[in-house]
């Protein structure tokens, strides 16, 4: 067996060879352990300190190509050494699987220099390339055009390949689906370093890579996207509410008008725990209503009175801005100049974080919120939330099979449960891993059943993993039926056809049939 040294350098010496020509140096686009900058080239994109850790796995190789040769050559000389390939575009992967391999030796492709952004106003489309993050997107739309927007997620500084390939919901999404619901075509690099268009990949590479998960069919350079209309003037709201104040009975009804209401409303619930008033020193929940009306105030409000009066919105709950306003508004940025969207890192990067998902597809009865409530205030850990997503609209109404992403009609809404912790070291790691995993167990009688859905860009491990080796369909569908229902068998054949060695492999890759 070759030795991670020879492999590292028959890597490098295969790489310098696929450009005998090169009148520049490679020294800014490879990296090994040697260079001074290894290190910081890695860290660059670690958005979990969970992955950061000195006993985490590391890549013998990063690559930061310039041009998409150098992706191709990164591909074939992986290949050709036998070493496992991860791509990594915003480094947000709840289970760092853009940067972390458990089979060694790897190698990333980084996709920092790959962030060019072009928009067509005139035709309502943009390309934005994979390195790029949504933040950059939506700062690029609103530098051109004040009504138009895109349905992607609220963080702005995800980043586009894995959000795209992973499906991407966001406070417009109810009325306009999610990301991969709004691509009209792709560029990737296929196992055979071919450089692949809609066309030329055809339909069925083209779905898989809409919600299926890029990193198990190619390298996505560039997106070709759907631009949609937004109002000059949209219409925000945050409205807190605790135990105290009727949370329960809100939560409650919240989830027999969040899906049905009109679709240019998005309501989604923010459950934290919190001190309570009454200064005693005790515990409660805090539910926090946080909404996106596509339209003014003047129509916001007797929509609200006709759909949802139990929440008593008042006018001065609400505040009129411009979607891009909204934007830095539901990414706690408000006041902040527009530019700060460009930033690629913020401050939850410096945490340990561990998230789950879940979806709703009945109401919880207001025992059952009672007991999440109890249950929750217990928790030996601090900083916990989870999140309410209502689904329906244009969610609904897309079909279960027309993308991967499978959870339409019949979902009321999504739950995401996000843990995150500062104190370093195994008992705090353990206390806290455990912990979640128990209010996951606990949370089953509430949610999906037979397959207990979750969202693949909320990814989890704990879900299942495959083997190092090739792992069976059957195996993979323990957690494969979970994320893409009955798409699961159509990405199985898409990824047997298209990548028959299983060379795009990770953790939760599809796997060949
Ligand atoms: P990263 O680079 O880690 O990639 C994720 C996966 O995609 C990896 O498997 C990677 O190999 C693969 N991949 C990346 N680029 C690729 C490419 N060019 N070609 C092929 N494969 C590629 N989601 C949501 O829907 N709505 C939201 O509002 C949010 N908000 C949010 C906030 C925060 C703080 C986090 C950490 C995450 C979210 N998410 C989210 C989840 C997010 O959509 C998900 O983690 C994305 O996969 C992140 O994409 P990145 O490119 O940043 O990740």
């Amino acid at each position: 067996r070759a030795t991670s040294a020879h492999i590292h350098e028959n890597f490098l010496q295969c790489f310098y060879h696929q450009f005998p020509n090169s009148n520049y140096s490679l020294s800014n686009v490879i990296y090994t352990p040697r260079n001074a900058s290894y290190a910081s080239v890695l860290q660059s994109s670690i958005r979990n300190q969970r992955f950061a850790k000195p006993t985490t796995p590391k890549p013998l190789v990063i690559v930061t190509p310039l041009q998409e040769a150098h992706i191709q050559a990164a591909i074939y000389c992986a290949r050709e050494n036998g070493m496992n390939f991860r791509v990594r575009s915003g480094g947000h992967d709840f289970e760092g699987l853009s940067y972390v391999s458990y089979a060694v030796p790897f190698v990333i492709i980084d996709l920092i220099n790959f962030q060019s952004i072009t928009i067509d106003v005139e035709n309502s489309t943009a390309w934005v390339q994979s390195g790029a993050t949504i933040g950059q997107l939506y700062y690029r739309i609103a530098e051109k055009s004040k009504t138009l927007g895109f349905p992607a997620g609220v963080c702005p500084t995800v980043g586009v390949g894995g959000h795209f390939s992973g499906g991407g919901f966001g406070m417009i999404s109810r009325k306009y689906g999610i990301a991969a619901d709004n691509i009209i075509d792709a560029r990737l690099i296929d196992v055979n370093g071919r450089i692949l268009d809609r066309k030329s990949m055809g339909e069925d590479l083209f779905w898989a890579i809409r919600g299926g998960g890029g990193a198990s069919f190619g390298v996505i350079l560039t997106w070709h996207i759907k631009l949609v209309p937004v109002p000059q003037i949209v219409t925000v709201f945050t409205v807190n509410k605790t135990l105290e104040q009727n949370a329960t009975k809100l939560v409650h009804r919240w989830q027999y008008v969040a899906d049905k209401v009109d679709n240019n409303l998005l309501i989604r619930i923010f459950i934290r725990r919190v001190n309570s008033s009454s200064q005693d020193g005790r515990r409660t929940i805090q539910a926090s209503f946080v909404s996106l009306f596509l339209g003014g105030l003047d129509t916001l409000l007797p929509l609200m009175q006709e759909s949802f009066p139990e929440l008593g919105l008042a006018r001065e709950d609400c505040i009129e801005m411009s979607w891009i306003e909204s934007i830095l508004y539901f990414a706690d940025l408000s006041g902040e100049p527009l530019e700060v969207l460009l930033n690629r890192t913020s401050s939850i990067d410096q945490f340990f974080f561990k998230g789950k998902s879940d979806y709703a597809v009945e109401p919880i009865s207001e025992d059952g919120l009672e007991q999440i409530w109890k249950e929750f205030i217990a928790a030996p850990v601090e900083t916990f939330e989870f999140l309410f997503n209502p689904y329906g609209g244009r969610m609904s109404e897309i079909s279960k099979i027309e993308i991967p992403f499978p959870h339409r009609y019949g979902t009321l809404y999504n739950i995401h449960y996000g843990l995150y912790w500062v104190e370093k070291g195994t008992s705090s790691y353990n206390k806290h891993m455990t912990w979640i995993r128990r209010f996951y167990s606990f949370m089953a009688p509430f949610v999906s059943k037979s397959p207990r859905s979750a969202y693949l860009n909320y990814r989890d491990l704990d879900l299942g993993e495959n083997n190092k080796g090739n792992t069976s369909y059957a195996q993979a569908s323990i957690w494969g039926l979970k994320y893409f229902g009955i798409n699961f068998k159509r990405l199985a054949h898409v990824k047997t056809m298209v990548d028959p060695g299983n060379f795009f492999k990770n953790e939760q890759s599809i796997p060949i049939l």
